[in-house]
């Protein structure tokens, strides 16, 4: 089948049935060719990053509004405008494949419409354009209770906010200190074709010049490398683990800190925790490629009492469930998944998880909060409620050459020295009478 059909397809479970891109996305590449695949998932990607856009282009351009049973037909025009308006493929290509895509969806109606609808906008250009900056859903590709949000918290950055979510994202690995060092491993990528240039502030990140399949990295079976941003890659220093110490990674799917921690220090007795089972083998097979150990536990850490052995934890990881609005270059379909009401929703389970499981953290512990939002509501605004709640908690201010200091932690905004978002606290337990733990 031809790749935009097939990219309408996919893009038809996620615009209509809000599924997500990870899971869509997956089972139609094991369906394509080799050589199409990379065009399948730029397509995709693209739709989805571009959405406000390229749906305000298509009402502009359609005479009457398609019927709203029509998914695959909206799927595929918006398909082929994303080729016209964002990529350098040439016009007729564009054009022509839309238009026997459309045939191949059984829609043999809609090859006129796509026909003219293409056509149009590469006549219109210009027209068009200024009609979209005048819009600034259409101008940001945002929705505009994310756009609302990113202005409120964040009034002079969140052009280049906006701009980073929009841009494609950096391929970055974490190299495993315990088999070889970064540069050690810079040159066997170089042997393999493949240029890495060092990112700053995390010892064992590398930023690859061009996207490799992970399964042609080298070593990437024996456990050598990860797949990891340079920001998420700063949690595991921060979490200042010794020999011996018990640390509980209180959400660890699919394992890409917990692996790190471990990477940094194998001595350290660590509980890897998720809700979610399913997920959990992902930390399993993680774990068993990098060749570490970890005691994993299917639990909610809203709910201690049902897994919890009673023994404090010297360290504890809250890598949060959260808006993931940090990471939206990655995971350009947030922007069509979330809602503004999801929000203060994730706001009360980050505090109600914060707050079950204080009482687990040993006197003199060390918690360290994590997401990869940029929104205040999910980040220091959560942190405060700990501290208010909690008189022996105390905020350690993180002292660091990146991201940007806050009230209580320190956020890092997309595209920060090419990272991803991700927002950091560090908070200790002072062993002194609390309220209520
Ligand atoms: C941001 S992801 C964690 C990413 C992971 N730390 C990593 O670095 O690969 C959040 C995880 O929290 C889990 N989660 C959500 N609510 C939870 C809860 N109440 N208890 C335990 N895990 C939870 C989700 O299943 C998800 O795997």
């Amino acid at each position: 089948m031809n790749v935009r059909a097939i990219a309408a397809r996919a893009l038809v479970q996620v615009l209509g049935e809000g599924r997500s891109l990870a899971a869509v996305l997956p089972p139609a590449l094991s369906r394509t060719e080799s050589r199409n695949r990379g065009l399948l998932q730029e397509l995709c990607h693209g739709v989805c990053r571009w959405l406000p856009q390229l749906q305000a282009l298509l009402d502009r351009l359609l005479a009457r509004p398609l019927a709203s049973t029509e998914h695959a037909v909206r799927a595929l025009l918006l398909v082929g405008l994303y080729q016209v308006w964002h990529l350098r493929v040439p016009e007729h290509a564009a054009v022509s494949e839309t238009v026997a895509a459309a045939r191949q969806l059984r829609k043999p109606w809609a090859a006129g419409l796509a026909n003219a609808v293409l056509r149009a906008a590469l006549r219109r250009r210009e027209e068009l354009a200024a009609a979209l900056k005048a819009d600034p859903e259409a101008d940001t590709a945002h929705p505009s209770w994310l756009l609302e949000r990113l202005r409120r918290d964040w009034p002079d950055d969140w052009p280049a906010i906006v701009a980073a979510n929009n841009a494609r994202p950096p391929f970055a690995l974490r190299v495993n200190a315990r088999f070889l060092d970064r540069e050690a491993y810079r040159r066997h990528l170089a042997e393999a074709g493949h240029n890495a240039a060092p990112a700053p502030d995390a010892a064992g990140a590398l930023i690859l010049e061009a996207p490799v399949e992970v399964a042609l990295l080298p070593g990437f079976n024996e456990g050598w490398v990860s797949v990891q941003d340079a920001a998420a890659q700063l949690a595991a220093p921060l979490l200042q683990v010794r020999p011996g110490l018990r640390v509980l990674d209180a959400c660890a799917a699919p394992g890409g800190k917990t692996g790190h921690v471990l990477e940094c220090e194998p001595g350290v007795a660590l509980t890897a925790l998720d809700r979610d089972a399913g997920r959990l083998d992902q930390v399993r097979a993680n774990l068993r490629r990098l060749k570490l150990d970890a005691r994993l536990i299917a639990g909610d850490a809203e709910r201690p009492a049902d897994w919890w052995d009673g023994v404090p934890f010297d360290r504890i990881l809250v890598d949060a469930p959260c808006s993931a609005t940090g990471v939206i270059r990655r995971h350009p379909d947030i922007k069509l998944l979330r809602r503004d009401s999801d929000i203060p929703a994730l706001a009360e389970r980050q505090r109600a998880i914060l707050a079950a499981l204080w009482p687990l953290l040993r006197p003199g512990g060390r918690l360290l909060y994590a997401t990869c939002s940029v929104l205040r509501q999910e980040n220091d605004e959560v942190i405060a409620a700990l501290l208010a709640a909690r008189a022996d908690a105390r905020a350690q201010p993180i002292a660091a050459g990146w991201g940007r200091a806050l009230a209580h932690g320190r956020q890092i905004l997309p595209g920060d020295a090419d990272r991803d978002g991700f927002y950091y606290a560090a908070v200790t337990k002072h062993p002194v009478a609390s309220r209520g733990s």
